[in-house]
């Protein structure tokens, strides 16, 4: 692998315009579970009770309970090295770098990254469900309409943020080379962003221990942790 890192490597001091797109394994190593690994959230959940909106309606108490059990567990733990990476790679790229990532964790921007797009929104967050006013605390009821305040993340079958997702979809479209790192590259449209970068000619490089329904689309597959991985990209030994 290591002569792919040094291939990649030199793809990357090319480049003129860099995208990345990330998932729940960068955050893996930092000890945020993900959710299709053998022992990943969907293994012990129900996505349908607990990340959409009939699940809400159906047991809001529950449904809060479990993010707020999932923001101690984001907010407990540290960016690991995959994140730090990243996060330099845009310093060392600035202005021709964009992160995209599915995580909700917000460690990416803990350990500095500044310019990412989150679409599948945040985990801090909660937002009304009719007027869409965001707070960090833990109200119940929305204080400008008394809609119900639930988590500000995009749950199964709602619609992406449509200005994050246009700008993420730019992204794929301008970039030379992207990253596709930590993702079973599953879930729809984000997946698609992928591909996008494919199809507009994009060198397409994807971080993973293991095989994705995507890797046969990659030019590169760098197989191993994205915490072990990506700081080789840069030339830090991890
Ligand atoms: N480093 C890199 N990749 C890893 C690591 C690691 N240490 N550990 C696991 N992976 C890989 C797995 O091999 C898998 O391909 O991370 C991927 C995780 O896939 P998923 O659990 O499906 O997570 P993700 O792709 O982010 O899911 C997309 O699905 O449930 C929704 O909204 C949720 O954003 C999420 C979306």
């Amino acid at each position: 692998m290591s002569n792919d890192v040094d291939t990649v490597r030199g793809i990357l001091r090319q480049a003129r315009s860099i995208a990345v797109l990330t998932g729940a394994g960068v955050s893996a190593e930092s000890g945020v579970p993900t959710f299709r690994d053998p022992d990943g959230l969907w293994a012990k959940f129900s996505p349908q009770e607990l990340a959409s909106m009939e699940g809400f309606l159906a047991n809001p108490e529950r449904v809060r309970e479990w993010y707020a059990h999932r923001r101690s567990i984001a907010t407990s733990v540290e960016p690991n090295a995959g994140h730090y990476a990243l996060a330099e790679l845009e310093r060392t790229h600035e202005g021709t770098f964009t992160l995209i990532t599915q995580n909700v964790d917000r460690l990416h921007q803990r350990a500095g990254s500044r310019n990412v797009l989150e679409v599948h929104g945040n985990l801090i967050e909660n937002r009304c469900n009719d007027c869409g006013h965001i707070r960090t605390d833990d109200r119940l009821d929305c204080v400008e309409c008394l809609g119900p305040m639930r988590p500000n993340v995009v749950w199964f079958g709602e619609e992406l943020p449509q200005d994050v997702f246009a700008a993420a979809e730019q992204a794929a479209r301008g970039c030379d080379i992207m990253f596709v790192i930590g993702t079973s590259a599953e879930v729809w449209p984000a997946a698609g962003l992928a591909y996008t970068a494919k199809q507009y000619g994009a060198t397409i490089v994807e971080v993973n221990p293991n095989p994705t329904v995507f890797s046969r689309e990659a030019h590169h597959v760098l197989v191993g942790t994205s915490a072990s991985v990506l700081p080789q990209l840069i030339g830090v030994a991890s």
